[in-house]
């Protein structure tokens, strides 16, 4: 059985609110900002003082210390997770045929969506740089002050 798609054009679909334009108008917005946090993220992390080198735990503990850096990683987790999501959700729509199975994959996308975005969001926010008990050579230069 075929299963019929709102083109995103239309204002509104039969049920209401047109679902799939703002679903069509949510990956290009999303897609334009993610460019910026993306190589934002890559410059900062790859191209600034020693680079790729510097990457280590404390370098990581240091960023998320800095609520600009956890809004950044946070805006591109959530930004790329339901970027990504949606994006397959169009792919199962696009491809899968059986009505129950497509249902079910897309379910099983947002759901496991839901999660990740739960724990990213959850690693950042919570994320202590200094654990008790650490080498302190391997932590952040904050840590033994
Ligand atoms: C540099 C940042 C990105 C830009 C500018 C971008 C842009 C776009 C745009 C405009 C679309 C819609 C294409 C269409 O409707 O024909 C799209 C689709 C998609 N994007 Fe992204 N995207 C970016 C990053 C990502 C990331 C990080 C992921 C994965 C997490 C991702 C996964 C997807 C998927 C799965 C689709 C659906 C592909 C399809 O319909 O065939 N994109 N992207």
């Amino acid at each position: 059985m075929s299963v019929v798609i709102e083109t995103p054009r239309s204002p509104r679909s039969r049920k209401g609110a047109n679902w799939e334009k703002y679903g069509w108008m949510y990956m290009r917005i999303s897609g334009a900002i993610l460019v910026a946090l993306i190589f934002g993220h890559l410059f900062a992390n790859l191209m600034v003082g020693e680079g790729i080198h510097a990457i280590d735990f404390a370098f990581v503990g240091g960023k998320w210390a800095n609520p600009f850096w956890q809004v950044w990683d946070g805006l591109m987790l959530w930004l790329a997770l339901i970027h990504g999501t949606n994006g397959m959700r169009t792919i199962v729509n696009d491809y899968v045929e059986r009505q129950n199975v497509r249902k079910a994959l897309v379910w099983a996308l947002w759901v496991i969506c839901g999660a990740l975005i739960v724990l990213g969001t959850l690693v950042i926010f919570t994320f202590d740089p200094c654990p008790a008990g650490s080498d302190p050579s391997l932590l952040p230069s904050f840590c033994t002050k």
